[in-house]
């Protein structure tokens, strides 16, 4: 058999070198053309179906799938949740050594920020502001991940997220399209580098195609209405950024968009992927999506689910079997859906063959070489780095932080403490409690040998019992200061994980209450993987710092920001609201025509709640001060196809050295349609000496202006203008410009 497929592979690669089809034709296309050319309808459908491994399960439970038939009789073309690399060598083998064309498998795995080596949420590490680090966790993902057998990433999760009750708001990069747009391509290239075959890259996923952060009520898996211009301004700029920057291949999201579900959506996939923006690669449902059609009450049966994704685009099936089971009578009724076919698996082939898997199937499983790069030492230092880099400092009253390293006693107290699950966050793929550092362990490797290390637990993350709060008590009022770590635990977000009440769970925030109580300063450690509303504790707590869940290097990344060796420098890539009732809150909304005034009865607001938010996107202090001054542009109007440069002072006005993430946002004052108050263009992340001036330059042209305006054309409007600069959305000096 595997002289056949030998034989077979290669052949196919020496008849494509021939001089006439070198003519017309590239290698890749003419191999991929006899391939395609040999298969049988059976094998095509094949490479359209993707099952999952047994080893591990990321969703509903199915029945487990007998992998040894389904490869060697052709019945899959992918595996998900199959890695390790002797493991996915031997299921290669099956494919390649006993199906007739021995066309290799594509292994894919959800790495949403790590493989082994774990890192922040990418929630946290959007907070970094940081592009090069942050692509620097994918390409560590995908050195991993390749030299394990894996070939695929399900990542980078590109949805714009809104509403905090979402569980999957932690999957991204939070609610700003433009931000979300240059994470979105810092990851696709970190994980894909510039070549898919080198054996350090791997393949990525834009998903969910599109809109499933607009689920309503933040809840999971829920319907999503979205107007065309807001899903074009709002959840489409990040996709259309990856699928530019060249993202191997889309998932559909698993939610209804205005009626129809996005895994059949013509309009998403076809008309807008794969025609406007041209997309090369190809696209897979999400978990048995396609067969859930029929509970979306869109399809009758699974065939008419199959037939449908096939219809929308949806290139291969994952995990349900409506292709494997129907496809071959559904071509039987019509003939013409074969070139929809040949299409997905001339995409699915292409994509195999950049990864360069015909040339060789097993190359990425390789043991010696996943023995020497999983979990390496310089995965570790990155991880800190990140990690450091990715916390907010939201509160520091009276320069609670940082603290000295000579205190006489600390008290650690919180049921996150010293929990080694939750600093992995969901989604942590082969990430183990073993390799990660408490914050505990890393307090105690920071603090001085003087410093007594006194902890408690207090109470658990979820529960109503109060019965640890006595001895919390009293290592709390023996300290010189108490360091409380709460929060969320790791599966309180993610996938399916939606909270109708975003505040600290269980009795948590009594036990602030009651420390707070001791009289002793109270520095708070919040661990959680979506905004948490909870008012008293940002406004009574002496400092608070959002350490989201920052993987492996928590406990050291989280002690270096409180000694101060390192000065924190997130700013927040999402709005914190103070309670649930406010959300959806944005900094981009719209202005109304009864804009909020708190001096007017009939204006846009809440009688029972404050109209702001806890905290504004972009928002973040640091151990010093940076003063904005001379916002000044070079000219007060402009052409199409000139620019105008905004320069700005700042200052370090404060004691240490520090940090600054400069934002800049503009305002269009008057268009066809409305605008929104606000919009993110543009940041400059910089340090700044104690004392130390700069000036920052920012350049906009109207190319930055444009918008989907009353048409429906992606344009500028000539029209006044108004462009901010600030430390945060909430924080910003302005100035007016025209556009001619
Ligand atoms: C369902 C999730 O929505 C998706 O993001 C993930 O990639 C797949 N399951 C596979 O685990």
């Amino acid at each position: 058999m595997r002289l056949i497929f030998s034989t077979f592979i290669l052949g196919i690669f020496l008849g494509c070198s021939g001089p006439d089809q070198a003519q017309k034709l590239s290698p890749k296309q003419a191999f991929l053309d006899s391939l395609l050319n040999e298969m049988t309808l059976a094998e095509k459908i094949g490479q359209m179906s993707q099952a999952t491994g047994n080893w591990e399960k990321t969703g509903p439970v199915v029945t487990d799938p007998d992998m040894v038939d389904l490869a060697t009789r052709g019945k899959v073309g992918s595996f998900l949740n199959v890695f390790g690399a002797a493991r996915t060598r031997s299921a290669q083998e099956l494919a390649v050594n006993q199906t007739r064309l021995g066309i290799p498998l594509i292994f894919g795995y959800d790495m949403i920020h790590g493989y082994k080596t774990t890192f922040p949420i990418p929630l946290a590490e959007a907070a970094s502001w940081d592009l090069d680090l942050i692509k620097r966790s994918a390409e560590i993902t995908a050195i991993e991940a390749a030299a394990s057998g894996l070939h695929w990433n399900f990542a980078p999760m590109v949805d714009i997220a809104r509403d905090p009750r979402w569980g999957r708001i932690m999957e991204g990069a939070g609610e700003d399209p433009w931000w979300g747009s240059k994470v979105a391509v810092a990851r696709v290239q970190g994980y894909q580098g510039d070549d898919l075959s080198s054996l350090s890259t791997i393949a990525a996923t834009a998903k969910h195609f599109a809109a499933y952060g607009a689920a309503e009520g933040g809840r999971d898996y829920n319907t999503t209405e979205v107007s065309e211009r807001t899903l074009r301004e709002v959840y489409l700029p990040p996709f259309q950024a990856a699928a530019k920057a060249g993202v191997a291949t889309f998932m559909n999201g698993f939610n209804d968009l205005n009626g129809i579900p996005a895994t059949a959506s013509e309009l998403l996939v076809r008309q807008i992927l794969k025609k406007e923006w041209d997309f090369q690669g190809f696209v897979v449902s999400d978990w048995a999506s396609v067969q859930e059609m029929t509970d979306h009450s869109i399809a009758s049966s699974d065939k008419e689910a199959a037939e449908l994704a096939l219809i929308g685009g949806c290139d291969m099936e994952m995990v349900s079997t409506t292709y494997t089971e129907f496809m071959e009578e559904l071509v039987k009724e019509n003939p013409t859906y074969i070139s929809y076919i040949d299409e997905a698996v001339h995409r699915v082939l292409a994509i195999k063959y950049d990864l360069g898997l015909f040339q060789d199937p097993y190359r990425y499983s390789d043991p010696a070489r996943e023995a020497e790069v999983v979990l390496h030492n310089d995965h570790f230092k990155h991880a800190r780095e990140i990690a450091k880099r990715s916390i907010v400092l939201l509160e520091n009253r009276n320069q609670t932080l940082p603290l000295n390293t000579d205190l006489n006693r600390i008290a650690v107290i919180g049921p996150l403490a010293d929990d080694k699950e939750t600093p992995l966050g969901t989604w942590s793929a082969q990430g183990r409690q073993e390799h990660v550092t408490t914050i505990l362990e890393g307090i105690k490797l920071a603090s001085g040998d003087e410093t007594k290390i006194l902890t408690a637990k207090g109470c658990e993350v979820n529960s109503s019992d109060k019965s640890g709060f006595k001895n919390a008590r009293s290592m709390a009022k023996q300290a010189d200061v108490i360091i409380a770590v709460v929060g969320e635990e790791a599966l309180m977000s993610g996938e399916a994980l939606s909270r109708s009440d975003i505040g600290l769970p269980g009795v948590q925030l009594e036990l602030l209450q009651m420390l707070k109580a001791t009289g002793k300063p109270v520095v708070v450690v919040l661990m959680n993987g979506r905004p948490i509303a909870e008012p008293w504790m940002y406004e009574n707590c002496d400092a608070v710092l959002e350490t989201w869940h920052l993987g492996v290097q928590s406990g050291p990344a989280i002690a270096d920001v409180l000694f101060g060796s390192y000065n924190p420098s997130g700013k927040l890539p999402v709005t914190i609201p103070r309670s649930v009732g406010q959300i959806p809150i944005y900094y981009n909304h719209k202005n109304t025509g009864r804009a909020y005034d708190p001096t007017e009865r009939y204006t846009s607001q809440y009688i029972d709640e404050d109209h702001l938010p806890q905290y504004p996107f972009g928002y973040g202090l640091s151990y010093t001060e940076f003063e904005y001054s001379n916002l000044v542009l070079d000219k007060s109007s402009f052409h199409a196809g000139e620019s105008i440069s905004i320069g700005v002072d700042i200052k370090n006005s404060g004691p240490v050295s520090g940090e600054e993430v400069v934002q800049l946002y503009v305002r269009d004052m008057f268009g066809s349609v409305t605008r929104p108050v606000l919009e993110l263009k543009g940041f400059h992340k910089t340090m700044l000496a104690p004392g130390e001036s700069q000036t920052i330059h920012f350049t906009l042209g109207a190319e930055d202006l444009r918008f989907w305006d009353k048409d429906m054309k992606f344009s500028w409007e000539p029209g006044n203008f108004k462009v901010f600069v600030g430390p945060d959305s909430g924080d910003l000096l302005g100035a007016d410009f025209k556009l001619l």
